[in-house]
């Protein structure tokens, strides 16, 4: 049995067992989250900063948001935003704290999981701390309109189970070749072994709209033709001299500078994503809910 079926089935059979959260009740039930992991397969291509501008720009658009700090090796969501949180997921998974005593406010009503840096046993969750995370996610009160998973990059399990259980993947990548051809690999890989179909390219640091057009028709002509994969182009973000700056100073462009030429970009992304879609969810995903 593969380990996305492993997996499945034992999110399944977590209802009803003792101790498993209760029933959402319907009225719960109504308020669907959309579960957005964006990720990368080579690091340094900007998947903190994309999530953080992100997150504050779909909050201002009365959408409640939640990031998921799921960079366990080396995470840093409340570093580029100066926060300095209490408890983070570690605490979560080994039942010390809940999810509502580790979720911490950030700027423009975001809210933000943190994740722990360096403790080697966060690298690799196992499937009992996957379990735990999902039954913790269960016991939210109010659930979010979207959660963004700030994914580590590469091909490791815990990229692979954050993927998992994403609806929308949101590759990004920059023009360097190495970035494209690492990407490549993470799609194949999700798709191929873990049946994941559907994933958005976001393509980072570009000069002009046409480098990104000639980016994205490169990475989709390669699924195309090597994995008969079609992928979304989600659209582009400029290379912005404001986004080091900002981040030097801790705080969020989208906030600091929200007519800066990046978040320009980011705005069109998150109306794009938020955007209802029609397309059938069961592509592979399971989601943190139940
Ligand atoms: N569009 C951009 N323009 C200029 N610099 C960027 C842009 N996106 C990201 N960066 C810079 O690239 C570096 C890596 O970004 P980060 O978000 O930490 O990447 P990742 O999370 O993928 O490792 C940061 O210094 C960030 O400020
Ligand atoms: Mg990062």
């Amino acid at each position: 049995m593969d380990q996305a079926t492993q997996l499945r089935q034992l999110a399944g059979a977590q209802e009803g067992t003792p101790g498993a959260a209760p029933k959402a009740s319907p009225a719960a039930h109504k308020n669907r989250t959309c579960i957005v992991s964006v990720t990368s397969g080579k690091g340094g291509v900007g998947k903190t900063n994309i999530v953080a501008n992100l997150a504050f720009l779909l909050a201002g658009m009365k959408k409640r948001t939640l990031i998921v700090d799921a960079d366990c090796g080396l995470a840093n969501i409340d570093l580029i935003l100066g926060l300095t949180p209490k408890y983070n997921l570690y605490h979560v998974l080994k039942g010390e704290k809940t999810l509502a005593q580790t979720i911490i406010n950030g700027p423009g009503g975001i809210k933000i999981l943190p994740s722990s840096s360096g403790i080697q046993e966060m690298s690799t969750l196992s499937t009992i701390q996957k379990l735990a995370l999902q039954d913790a996610m269960n016991t939210l009160s109010t659930r979010p309109d979207f959660m963004l998973i700030d994914t580590c990059a590469g091909i490791s399990e815990n990229v692979m189970y954050f993927n998992m259980v994403a609806r929308e993947t949101i590759i990004v990548v920059t023009p360097e070749p190495t970035s494209l051809t690492d990407a490549y690999a993470l799609i194949k890989v999700l798709y191929q072994r873990h049946a994941k179909k559907r994933f958005k390219l976001l393509v980072n640091m570009v000069k002009t709209p046409l480098e990104a057009k000639e980016v994205f028709l490169r990475m989709a002509q390669a699924t195309d033709h090597f994995l008969q994969l079609a992928i979304e182009n989600l659209g582009y973000v400029v290379y912005d001299e404001n986004l080091p700056s900002a981040v030097k100073q801790q705080k969020l462009l989208a906030e600091l500078y929200p007519q800066s030429p990046s978040i320009k970009c980011l705005r069109e992304i998150a109306k794009r994503l938020s955007q209802p879609t029609s397309e059938k969810t069961d592509d592979g995903v399971m989601s943190f809910f139940n």
